[in-house]
């Protein structure tokens, strides 16, 4: 694995294409948000000091959406919302027009020698909200954003009571979910009665995401944000979502989603007890969890007509090419490769991106290579639409998942 770029933000923006901002003022804020999670994600692991050119690389070669996490062990989310910047600056892509999806880490995902979002030992609900101000934070670092509202609402997080109850409203009210034999414990998330004790003030409370403060500065907001992996019992995890459903009630994010969950047991339990229906699905593409075949079909509003209402949860696979070395070079692969005249790399890509050939699957590609030709070959095989050669054939697609999954 190599890492080529070497580009600054400078002299990318001096090679990039016209700007292609859609935000003429603060006040078009919400309209030019985009509108869906893009079909590719740059993702920013590991990049650790090289996060902001790389992130301005990426944006510069045609991404629009970004992947990080407020994991300081792996993320710099921190550089993330410098670079975000610097694009503004340079006229590139303002924010409005960039996906942005992060996750919250539990104590367990986090390097606790190291600097964490919140403190490990408080309840997971204060956790999870402040990592998110923290994200919010980092991400948003110019003085065009409402610091004043979000250090108000920081504070007011910071003053959460003990949070260990469950949200009075709960879609899985009544329902047992009972999961006694997984690694989960037992659920007693559907208590009922319980009030969200944040007690937070007014002005925080249902504002529209990317609302404009009297001043004029706009409020931050987070278009996706995923639970890195379940936390230890299916309880706190259900508690950690019911505090993400109430970020989403509240505007500062507008969607949220799941990473690492692997057991189709574990995923059931957890759809048929949330309120807010998941964006998406972030988990490792790989045979040793069978590249997720008993899940698939769920996140298909297709496949699973009766519990989607009618909404696709965007599965979003990792490790699509590290993960898989056979597949890049088996005969499928490589047919279609030479047929498109596509490295292998954007076979693989590109079969993400056409739903793996399962009905009704929406996937997001994820990657996170530091070669700018790289950057360029995974947005032009996933955003080209113009004319049938830029699909993988019905055959094709077929081929390939047979190589993945058998018949
Ligand atoms: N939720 C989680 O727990 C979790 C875990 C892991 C990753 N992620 C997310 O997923 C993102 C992607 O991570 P990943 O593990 O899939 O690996 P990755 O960072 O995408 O790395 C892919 C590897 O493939 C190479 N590569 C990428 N695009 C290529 C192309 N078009 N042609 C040839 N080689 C290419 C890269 O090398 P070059 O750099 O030389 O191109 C790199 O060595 C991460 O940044 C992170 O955002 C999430």
């Amino acid at each position: 694995m190599t890492s080529t770029t070497s580009s600054s933000p400078q002299a990318v923006s001096a090679a990039a294409p016209a700007p292609q901002s859609t935000a003429s003022s603060a006040a078009s804020t919400s309209a030019s948000m985009l509108p869906s999670i893009p079909d590719i994600l740059y993702g920013t692991a590991w990049k650790d000091t090289r996060t902001t050119t790389l992130v301005f690389t990426a944006i510069t070669a045609g991404f629009r959406g970004i992947d990080t996490a407020g994991q300081r062990k792996h993320y710099r989310e921190e550089l993330v919302g410098q670079a975000l910047h610097q694009l503004e600056e340079a006229g590139v892509a303002r924010r409005e027009e960039v996906w942005l999806q992060t996750k919250f880490t539990s104590k367990d995902g986090q390097d606790l020698s190291g600097p964490v979002p919140y403190d490990p030992r408080w309840p997971v609900r204060k956790q999870i909200r402040h990592s998110a101000f923290a994200s919010l934070r980092n991400l948003h670092v110019s003085d065009r954003w409402d610091k004043a509202e979000l250090l108000e609402a920081a504070k007011q997080a910071a003053g959460l009571a003990q949070t260990s109850g469950a949200s009075a409203a709960n879609k899985g009210k009544g329902r047992s979910v009972d999961y006694t034999q997984s690694a989960l414990g037992r659920s007693s998330a559907n208590d009922e009665g319980e009030q969200h004790p944040s007690g937070l003030p007014d002005f925080a409370k249902f504002r529209p995401i990317g609302a404009i403060s009297p001043d004029g500065k706009t409020r931050p907001w987070l278009d996706s944000y995923l639970l890195h992996s379940p936390l230890r019992s299916l309880e706190e995890t259900l508690q950690a979502w019911q505090e993400m459903e109430l970020l989403v009630q509240e505007g500062w994010v507008r969607h949220i989603g799941f990473s690492n969950v692997y057991d189709s047991r574990i995923w059931n339990a957890l759809l048929q007890s949330i309120n807010i229906r998941p964006l998406a699905l972030q988990n490792r593409w790989h045979s040793s969890s069978g590249h997720d075949v008993s899940l698939l079909s769920t996140l298909s509003p297709i496949l699973s007509p009766n519990d989607s209402e009618g909404h696709a949860i965007h599965y979003q696979p990792f490790w699509t090419l590290t993960g898989n070395p056979a597949l890049l070079r088996s005969e499928p692969v490589v047919r279609a490769a030479i047929a498109h005249d596509w490295t292998p790399a954007q076979v693989v890509y590109k079969f993400v991106n056409q739903g793996m050939g399962i009905q009704g699957l929406r996937c997001c590609v994820l990657t996170g290579t530091t070669d700018e030709k790289h950057m360029r070959q995974a947005v032009q095989v996933v955003n080209n639409r113009h004319g049938e050669s830029h699909l993988l054939t019905v055959g094709e697609v077929n081929e390939i998942r047979k190589q993945v999954y058998g018949e």
